[in-house]
C-alpha cells in the first residue's frame, strides 16, 4: 500500500522519534542521512533500531546513506535484520546502483531469517544530473521497488543553480520538467510516485496548494518534513466524498459490460473507468486505515 503521507524525522532526535509516532503519518521514514550530523550516526543507528523493533501504527521506512558513501554497510547491517517495511535510497543514479543493493539487503535478509524481498526500497531518483537522464532505466529495476520520489534540493546544488523556485514560490521550469518526469518514469513501470516535500513547514497555503496538484496529476503521497503538514497531505491525496459518489456513479454507468457509457451528458470509455476504480480503491484504503 502506497503511504499518502510520509514524514522523515532526524533518527538521533529521541524527542522527535517519540513525537513521530503519535502523529496520523502513513509512514515515517527514520534519516540516517542529510539531518544526521555525521558524529550522531551511530546513534541515530541505534534509535532506529529501536524504534523498527518495538514498531509503531504506521509503515516506518528509514532513510540509508548513498549507495556509493562509507555509511552504507554498517546502516545496512544495522538496520535491515530490524526490518524495515521500506529503505529510502538517496543520490541514486542509475537502475545499477538498486540492483547491487538489492543484493547486498538480500545477504543480510537471509542471514536475518527474513523472507527474501521483504525490505522494499523507494529511491529518491533526480538528485543528480546523471540520476534524471537515467530515468528511463527503471524497468529493469528490481522486484523491491515500491515507488520512486524525487528531490530538488540536491539537484539545484549539482546543476549550480542559485534557486530552484521562483519568486511566487513555484518550481522553476527545470525543477518542474524533472518532476514530471519522475512521475512519468514511476508510473511507466507501474510503481508508486511520491511528491517532494514542502520545505517551508510554516506555509499552509503553499503546501495545500501543491498537495492537492500531486494528487490531481497522479502522485500517489507526499513527503512531509514537519508533523503539522500530515493532516493536510492525508486529506489531499484521499478521495473526497464527492470524488467517491461521482466514481461510483461511473462504474455504476458501465454495468451492462459496454466498453463506452454515458453519465450526465458527458461520453465515458475505458479510461474514465480506469480512473474511477482507482479512486474507491484508494478510498477503500484510505477508509480502513481510519483517518
Ligand atoms: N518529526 C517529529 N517531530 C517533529 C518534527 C519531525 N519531523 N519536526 C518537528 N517536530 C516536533 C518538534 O520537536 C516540536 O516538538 P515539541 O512541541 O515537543 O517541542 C514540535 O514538533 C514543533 O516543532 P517546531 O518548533 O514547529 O519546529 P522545530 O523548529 O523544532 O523543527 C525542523 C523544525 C525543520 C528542524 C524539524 O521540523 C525537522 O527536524 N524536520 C525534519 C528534517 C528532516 O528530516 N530532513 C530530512 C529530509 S529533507
Ligand atoms: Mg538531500
Amino acid at each position: 500500500m502506497i503511504p499518502r503521507s510520509l514524514l522523515f524525522v532526524p533518527a538521533d532526535s529521541d524527542k522527535k522519534l517519540a513525537k513521530a509516532l503519535t502523529v496520523p503519518a502513513d509512514a515515517l521514514i527514520l534519516d540516517l542521512e542529510d539531518s544526521v550530523a555525521a558524529q550522531n550516526r551511530g546513534s541515530a543507528r541505534e534509535n532506529a533500531r529501536a524504534c523498527l523493533k518495538s514498531g509503531g501504527p504506521m509503515q516506518l521506512y528509514v532513510r540509508i546513506n548513498p549507495p556509493d558513501s562509507d555509511d552504507l554497510d554498517r546502516d545496512l547491517d544495522a538496520i535491515v535484520p530490524a526490518g524495515p517495511a521500506a529503505l529510502v535510497v538517496p543520490k541514486v543514479e542509475a537502475v545499477e546502483d538498486l540492483i547491487r543493493l538489492d543484493g547486498l539487503i538480500a545477504e543480510r535478509e537471509e542471514r536475518a531469517g527474513l523472507p527474501r524481498g521483504q525490505i522494499k526500497l523507494l529511491p529518491v531518483a533526480t538528485e543528480t544530473p546523471r540520476a534524471v537522464l537515467n530515468l528511463l532505466t527503471w524497468r529493469t529495476a528490481p522486484p523491491r521497488l515500491m515507488a520512486l520520489t524525487w528531490g530538488a534540493e540536491d539537484l539545484a546544488a549539482a546543476l549550480g543553480a542559485r534557486t530552484n523556485r521562483g519568486p511566487a514560490g513555484e518550481f522553476l521550469l527545470t525543477f518542474q520538467v524533472v518532476r514530471s518526469l519522475a512521475l512519468i518514469a514511476a508510473k511507466a513501470v507501474r510503481v508508486g510516485a511520491i511528491e517532494t516535500l514542502h520545505a517551508d513547514f510554516r506555509d499552509d497555503a503553499g503546501l495545500v496548494r501543491s498537495a492537492r496538484a500531486a494528487a490531481q496529476e497522479g502522485f500517489d503521497g507526499m513527503l512531509a518534513i514537519h508533523p503539522a503538514q500530515v493532516e493536510v497531505i492525508n486529506a489531499a491525496f484521499s478521495p473526497s466524498e464527492a470524488e467517491v459518489a461521482h466514481a461510483r456513479r461511473v462504474v455504476a454507468a458501465f454495468a451492462h459490460g459496454e466498453g463506452v457509457a454515458s453519465l450526465e451528458g458527458k461520453m465515458l470509455d475505458m479510461p474514465h473507468l480506469k480512473q474511477a476504480q482507482a479512486v474507491l480503491a484508494r478510498a477503500e484504503q484510505t477508509g480502513l486505515r481510519g483517518h
